[in-house]
């Protein structure tokens, strides 16, 4: 077996690296920087890794290549592309640019063109089977209703373009799997969270934007207010006391799993689905969703003082809730949400994997407990 993985440095790609030297795989990495570098950055984050156990040379079955998405043919030279390509049988596409803000145009170039340099290196492997990572958040704009894991439509928009690139790629992948009768494997983690945050340096999560935001708004990080608009430097209230109304749904709800478990998932979902012609798409989320109410208490115990309160309409917002909700609409836009997803085919892929433990108060408690400085440098 010969496995290449792209996005190995970042916050899931690590555990996927993990969990597949942990079942003895060969692995290459490819990534930016490097060869020495990539090694340096992937080692440091796997080896802080707790689970699953690691006999001490695993690390050695690693092969490290320099590779960049969005150059053509991924920066490779032919005589390293023949060599990547070569008895290779599974091909692990988790290199992404993961943003919500800014301009599209780079997410464009990483996660759609990247997405179509990786199929043509694909292209050049025919024994090997593609496990693309895409997200549960292809279903854009539709806030409500149960998500199946074949839905792939843009009838109802997106909210950010990160979706729609992620979207624009999986449709890649299905007219290349159609085309080539290739084997293909959509992955769609919701969003990843875990209790045991790293230090700075290495994978950090997507919450901790969240973080970054709070402190910037309590005022409480060496660089407070540093990325905010100029006006929110204007006098703040008392960290000891800030009353914060977030215009959403009360009942608004979202889909958090752990990071662990969706990488376990979704190394044992490959290994026991047999190769076939065609893309078979699988839901990485989790059974229960966590509501925003619940995600405000956690973050109320991060920020003493704090008194988070959602409601649908933000009646006469104080300055400081209506540039926050500006500076954050993105984020925001999220918190009308009710949607759930449909797991069939990762349940049927997974066999008798228990459950994941809930994503519940406590857990979301741990995962922002990362200390003031470290989040807001971070
Ligand atoms: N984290 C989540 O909650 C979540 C949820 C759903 C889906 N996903 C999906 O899971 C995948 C991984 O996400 P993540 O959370 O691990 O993101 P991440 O921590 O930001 O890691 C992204 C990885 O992609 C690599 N990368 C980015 N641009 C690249 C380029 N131009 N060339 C080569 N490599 C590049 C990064 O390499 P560098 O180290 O060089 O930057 C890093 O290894 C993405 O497809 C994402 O959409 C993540």
């Amino acid at each position: 077996m010969s496995v290449l993985l792209t996005g190995a440095s970042g916050f899931l790609g690590c555990r996927l690296l993990r969990e597949l030297l942990a079942r003895g795989e060969k692995v290459t990495v490819l990534g930016r920087g490097t060869p020495h570098e990539l090694r340096t950055r992937v080692e440091a984050a796997v080896q802080w890794l707790a689970t699953p156990l690691l006999d001490a040379h695993a690390m050695a079955a690693v092969r490290y290549v320099s590779g960049d998405l969005v150059q053509p043919g991924l920066g490779l030279d032919p005589q390293e592309r023949a060599r990547i390509t070569e008895g290779l049988t599974t091909l692990w596409h988790c290199a992404a640019l993961v943003v919500l803000e800014g301009d599209p145009a780079p997410l464009h170039h990483a996660n759609v063109i990247g997405t179509r340099h990786v199929l043509e290196l694909a292209d050049d492997a025919p024994g090997a089977r593609l496990l693309y990572v895409s997200t549960a958040y292809v279903a854009g704009k539709r806030s409500t209703g149960h998500i199946m894991e074949d839905d792939l439509q843009d009838t109802s928009g997106f909210q950010i373009p990160y979706e729609e690139s992620n979207y624009t790629a999986e449709r890649m992948v299905h007219a290349w799997a159609a085309g080539g009768h290739r084997d293909a494997t959509v992955f769609r983690p919701s969003l990843l969270v875990t209790d045991r945050p790293a230090p700075q340096g290495l994978p950090g999560q997507p919450t901790d934007v969240l973080l970054r935001l709070m402190h910037q708004i309590m005022g409480n990080g060496p660089d407070a207010g540093a990325a905010l608009p100029t006006q929110l430097h204007a006098p703040r209230p008392s960290a000891a006391s800030l009353r914060y109304r977030m215009q959403g749904d009360p009942l608004g709800s979202l889909n958090m799993l752990q990071a662990d478990y969706a990488a376990h998932a979704m190394v044992l979902a490959a290994s026991q689905t047999a190769p076939a012609a065609g893309v078979r798409t699988m839901h990485v989320t989790h059974p229960h969703n966590v509501t925003f109410q619940t995600v405000a208490e956690a973050l109320e115990t991060r920020f003493p003082g704090l008194e988070v309160s959602m409601t649908p309409t933000l009646h006469r917002p104080t300055p400081l809730e209506k540039l926050a909700a500006d500076f954050a609409a993105n984020p925001l836009a999220y918190s009308t949400h009710r949607r759930t997803y449909d797991r069939t085919n990762l349940l049927g892929a997974v066999g008798t994997l228990p459950d994941p433990d809930l994503v519940d108060h406590a857990y979301l408690s741990r995962a922002f407990g990362r200390t003031p400085a470290s989040a807001a440098a971070g």
